[in-house]
């Protein structure tokens, strides 16, 4: 059920300001009210910059919404000075000398040893369907691994580990990962109704997965997969630099049309400073199931590979076009999961090896602070 405004002022109405001695809503410092589904943004004033008062009030916020309006609120609270209510609020009184303070930062993901993006500049080409994959095969290979599912407007988590109970909540009022597969889960998907997601402004997307970053009980982490929106607009760009990432991964189909939007994904990275660990080709080739010799380039051949070679970024390898990939996909098992010792899975379990093999460099790279070269073309 979406939540209603007047039940988040009625919750707000908790919040006593620790100085006026009144509450948020009547001292009329909540602004910008926006509430859809179980997402909640609204600014709060205060009339002079004091950051531990604010991060006091938001918390008090937080909590009083999870308890007086809906548990699973997830919120968005931005604070704004105004500083024109100060003589309203606090009378003729002088400013308090400035002083600096050091900002609060709540630690993101602290826990998680390497956030990896996975991404595609064209949608529907089988993004979801790798990253799904390539968490199992991390999983079954031995790491603690996440996968978040970032897409809004359509996201795939839900289908493809067939999840359709809702996150707990812990007492600190965190999201608790849904596990399958060995995978622990989270997606927009358990929380809201896409087709109200259809109407979320960009904004409101970014603050969302913002927020699963803070507010959801990762724990410790080896692996933790951002399966991204397709394209490489506003709202990949705002996320890729909202979370900590260690590398990218773009997925491509073979087609000249797909090829373009590699480079975009590749050069939006860069312009980020996110190493692109590789390119992954999904559909490479067609296999009949019942002629599993034969291999069939319906969308050319080699394209993702040789695009690759061309941008100088690592190949991590091919995956065909198999029915048994989109039958174990939609039936909420992953065929690395479903099928371990098919072809299909063994090759997304051997891209997903050429991804560890990536990250150790990487990691070998920050503790020798020597660079390393990362070039693999299997
Ligand atoms: N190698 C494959 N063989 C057969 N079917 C596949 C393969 N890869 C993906 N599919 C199927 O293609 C469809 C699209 O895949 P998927 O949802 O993973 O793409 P996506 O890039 O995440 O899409 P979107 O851009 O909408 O997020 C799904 O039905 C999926 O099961
Ligand atoms: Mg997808």
């Amino acid at each position: 059920m979406s939540i209603h405004k007047e039940q988040i002022r009625s919750a707000l109405s908790y919040v006593i300001h620790p100085k006026y001695e009144k509450d948020l809503i009547s001292l009329d410092l909540i602004q910008d009210l926006i509430t859809q589904e179980k997402f909640v943004s609204f600014t709060l004033e205060l009339p002079r910059k004091d950051d531990a008062l604010a991060a006091l009030l938001k918390r008090e916020c937080v909590a009083a919404i999870h308890k007086y309006a809906d548990a699973e609120a997830v919120l968005d609270i931005t604070v704004g000075i105004n500083i024109s209510r100060q003589k309203e609020l606090e009378g003729d009184q002088p400013d308090e000398p400035k002083k600096e303070e050091p900002k609060a930062q709540e630690p993101i993901l602290s826990g998680v040893k390497h956030v990896i993006a996975v991404a595609s500049g064209k949608g529907g080409v089988g993004k979801s369907t790798v990253a799904a994959n390539l968490a199992v095969a991390l999983a079954h290979a031995g790491a603690r691994v996440g996968l978040l599912d970032t897409d809004i407007y359509g996201p795939s988590v839900p289908t493809m580990f067939g999840v359709t109970e809702r996150p707990n909540i812990t007492t600190q009022k965190k999201l608790v990962p849904i596990e399958k597969h060995g995978v622990h889960l989270i997606s927009m998907g358990f929380l809201v109704d896409t087709d109200q997601a259809m109407v979320w402004r960009g904004p409101m997307v970014t603050s969302a997965v913002k927020q699963f970053m803070q507010e959801v009980e990762w724990g410790e982490l080896d692996y933790l997969i951002l399966d991204l929106p397709p394209g490489t607009g506003d709202i990949q760009l705002t996320i890729v630099q909202t979370v900590p990432l260690t590398g990218a991964v773009i997925v491509s189909t073979p087609q000249e049309v797909a090829l373009d939007d590699v480079r975009k994904g590749v050069a939006m990275f860069q312009k980020v400073n996110v190493p692109v660990l590789g390119v992954i080709e999904n559909m490479s080739y067609f296999v009949p199931e019942d002629m599993p010799e034969k291999k069939y380039y319906i969308f050319g051949k080699h394209g993702a590979r040789n695009l690759a070679t061309r941008l100088d970024v690592p190949f991590l390898g091919e995956v065909p076009i198999r029915e048994a990939i989109r039958e174990t996909s939609d039936s909420g098992t992953p065929i690395v999961a479903a099928s371990p010792s098919s072809p299909s899975a063994i090759g997304l379990k051997e891209i997903a090896n050429r991804v560890h093999q990536m990250l150790a460099l990487i990691d070998k790279e920050s503790e020798g602070k020597s660079k390393v070269e990362i070039k693999i073309r299997p």
